[in-house]
């Protein structure tokens, strides 16, 4: 399908967030439409969605329910004020959302972000104790190598450096365990690596260091995506799960990436068996069709604000876009897909597949690690001296010359495909991406 649509001539104006500005204004890559597994770019060509997006559109694109839901919606209630003020589909939705979340987690603030989750979450967990009359409890712990989104808290629990030196001293009262990323002794596992589950103990010794009683919650991405992809060892979510209801600390997951059926299941609570107090999501929510996050809450964590007079606000906290009626809108729409077409457990039963197809890149060149679990999947590759990235980078503009969509951090590439990818779309994918590899310097 080939559309005709005009460039732009002024590609000056935009400042793109987190791209190589000069880059990309020199070499556009610009889409035009999707549909589906595929992207149309301005010069009539067809890009595979190997990445979702940016790890979003779950259902693929363009999808009919969500399409004829938000049309409907935009017409009919465009905006609808989220303070004192409510609408039907806010309530429905997250009605609807508390039936795919674990049993204990029946309540929903909404967001517009993932980053804005993370926010919303981190400032619940400090309010929680001191409306329970612990207000010493304000630290927050997170991880090295963490990704929580771009807002202030986020950057200071998350632990990638790039995103945090420039922008000063950060939110205090933050520390962070070490990361789990151990590539000498679980290079190339398949699911989750065997070794590493100590590493959460770390805790215990931030724990010794604040005492328990100084600290709020920790946060930690069940599977880290944006940092590499990196899968949590077997038995370390548990032993995190452990030592936090130990000392009375609040685990949260945030599920931005990992929600709505990326791993296996609605959540990574489901396919690790393990619940947190709270969960962050994004992304998947909408399928990416419009910005929209949610927080899910522990039951007794929202009840423990509903006191006092009646008709004091109990949180001060929201955003004027939470519960957006179009937003909600997208989101059932998002919702019944998933539902109809099994795409929250999708993932599981594809695989095995994606697994072996993954795995067969092993023994390419400068492949030092692959990784994978539920529809994702990292291959690692030796930086090149004294030029971290730029190895990983010449494979994303190689794959989308090809016609694929990667994504690449660091020096490692992360697949993410819309959870409707086929057996032979994968072949596909995985056989563009062996030529790009082999063509690499
Ligand atoms: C785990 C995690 N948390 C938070 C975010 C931030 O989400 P957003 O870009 O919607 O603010 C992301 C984005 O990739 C993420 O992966």
């Amino acid at each position: 399908m080939s559309k005709s649509v005009t460039r732009p001539n002024n590609l000056e104006a935009f400042w793109m967030p987190f791209t190589a500005n000069r880059q990309f204004k020199q070499t556009p890559r610009m889409m035009v439409a999707a549909k589906d597994m595929h992207y149309t770019t301005d010069d009539g060509r067809q890009i595979m969605d190997g990445t979702a997006g940016l790890w979003c559109c779950n259902a693929g694109h363009g999808r009919p329910k969500i399409v004829e839901a938000v049309q409907k919606q935009v017409a009919e209630l465009d905006y609808a004020p989220a303070f004192q003020l409510g609408h039907p589909k806010v309530f429905e939705l997250a009605s609807a959302l508390t039936e795919i979340s674990p049993q204990s987690m029946n309540h929903v603030f909404f967001t517009n972000s993932g980053s804005e989750s993370v926010e919303t979450a981190l400032k619940m967990a400090i309010a929680y104790h001191r409306v329970k009359g612990d207000g010493s409890r304000t630290r927050l712990i997170g991880r090295e190598r963490g990704y929580h989104g771009v807002n202030f808290g986020g950057i200071s629990v998350g632990g990638i450096v790039s995103n945090r030196k420039m922008f000063g001293t950060l939110l205090g009262g933050v520390d962070h365990m070490r990361h789990t990323h151990d590539i000498e002794r679980n290079a190339f596992t398949r699911g989750c690596p065997a070794y590493g589950a100590e590493f959460a103990d770390d805790l215990e010794r931030i724990i010794a260091l604040h005492d328990a009683s100084t600290i709020a919650a920790v946060i930690v991405e069940p599977m880290a995506g944006s940092t590499g992809v990196l899968m949590p060892p077997e038995g370390y979510l548990q032993r995190l799960r452990d030592i936090c209801d130990q000392h009375g600390i609040l685990l949260i997951f945030d599920e931005v990436i990992t929600g709505f059926g990326r791993m296996g299941g609605a959540f990574s609570s489901d396919v690790f068996g393990v619940v947190p107090d709270m969960m962050t999501t994004a992304k998947g929510l909408t399928s990416g069709v419009i910005p929209m996050g949610a927080v899910f809450v522990r039951d007794d964590i929202h009840d423990a604000f509903m006191t006092g007079p009646e008709h004091l606000i109990e949180f001060f906290h929201g955003y004027t876009y939470s519960g957006n009626p179009v937003a909600c809108a997208a989101a059932l729409g998002a919702l019944e897909t998933y539902h109809e077409e099994g795409l929250l457990t999708r993932a599981s039963e594809l695989g095995p597949y994606w697994e072996d197809a993954l795995h067969s890149l092993k023994g390419l060149p400068h492949v030092i690690d692959i990784r994978n679990f539920g529809l994702i999947g990292a291959i690692e590759l030796e930086p090149i001296a004294g030029e971290p990235t730029k190895r990983a980078f010449t494979a994303f503009l190689d794959a989308f010359d090809k016609g694929i969509l990667i994504r690449t951090t660091g020096d490692i590439i992360a697949l993410s495909p819309p959870l409707i990818i086929s057996k032979a779309q994968i072949d596909e994918l995985f056989g563009v991406l062996a030529d790009v590899l082999k063509s690499l310097d």
